[in-house]
């Protein structure tokens, strides 16, 4: 990483252990930081990940976030020790996944950086990212068959809706990882790079949607997840709104005026 670690009470609302948190011009890169366990998805982890997405998703001077892990692995998935000891009714009244959820309701965009392992949970973070840059080394899978469950943060359907029902249903119910050549002919992923630059990757997209309108790309973000969970009809009308709504932003103003004048925009995400 290029900077130094921010200071926790800068990113959060108290130390975290088991994640960094980085900001880089107007993004913020946040690091999976268990890496004697491959960056498993212990709960404390995904406590920390939450408070510190949500932290930068209300900081006006972060507009897109890059989250990664390491070389060796973005997560190798839930934490199995963890998940081991417990019972039903412990998994129903942790209700852990009500954290994922969260993530869903961030409005800045996040990128995941993936290179090594992003299994079983691992993968499923990934994919509730908004995009996925990979390294060459990537190797994505749901392998919770392996260990008598099945994928329990969102896995059986974003993978369905990302590569449609044969694929999922064959890397599902067998268990198989998969390459990053094989997740970008699936459209799963957006880009691969080199090992060495995976994150540079993800940076310069993420630096590149940073410089736009904040409240178009908000909107943008928006409308294309409400594709997701509504009819045609539904999406439509959303999208049309956003589309009026974002012309009462000084932004649209400017963004249209400096085409007209022939020079560059200054946005104020206002
Ligand atoms: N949970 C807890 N610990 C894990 C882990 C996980 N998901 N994945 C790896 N680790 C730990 C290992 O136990 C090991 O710890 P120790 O050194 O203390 O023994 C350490 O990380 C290194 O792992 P390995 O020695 O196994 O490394 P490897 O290179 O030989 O194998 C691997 C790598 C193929 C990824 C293998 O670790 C593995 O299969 N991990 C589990 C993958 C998996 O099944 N993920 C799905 C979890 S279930 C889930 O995610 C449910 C859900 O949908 C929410």
């Amino acid at each position: 990483m290029a900077t130094a670690p921010m200071k926790c009470e800068q990113v959060g609302t108290r130390p975290y252990d088991f994640i960094l948190a980085f900001q880089e011009d107007n993004i913020g890169i946040i690091q999976l930081n268990r890496p004697q366990k491959l960056n498993a998805i212990s709960l404390d982890l995904m406590k920390e990940l939450v408070d510190c997405l949500e932290w930068m998703d209300q900081s006006d001077d972060i507009r897109c976030i890059v989250l990664t892990g390491n070389e060796k692995a973005f997560a190798a998935g839930a934490d199995i020790e963890q998940m081991a000891k417990a019972s039903t009714v412990d998994m129903l009244l942790l209700d852990q996944f009500e954290r994922w959820d969260r993530i869903r309701k961030i409005h800045t965009p996040i990128i995941a950086a993936v290179s090594g392992y992003a299994l079983g949970g691992g993968c499923e973070l990934a994919m509730t990212c908004d995009m996925i840059v990979a390294s060459e080394t990537a190797r994505f899978g749901q392998p919770e068959v392996n260990i008598g469950v099945i994928p329990g943060a969102g896995g059986t359907q974003r993978l369905t809706r990302a590569v449609g029902k044969a694929r999922a249903m064959e890397l599902v119910l067998t268990g198989r990882m998969f390459s990053a050549e094989e997740a970008l002919d699936w459209g799963l992923i957006n880009q691969i790079a080199p090992v060495e630059l995976y994150l540079d990757t993800a940076k310069e997209l993420a630096k590149t949607i940073a410089s736009k309108p904040p409240v178009a790309v908000r909107l943008g973000k928006e409308a294309i997840m409400k594709a997701f969970d509504t009819t045609i009809e539904g999406g439509l009308d959303f999208e049309r709104k956003a589309f009026y709504l974002l012309f009462a932003s000084e932004d649209k103003q400017e963004g249209m005026n400096a085409f007209i004048e022939k020079r560059s925009p200054v946005f104020k995400g206002r």
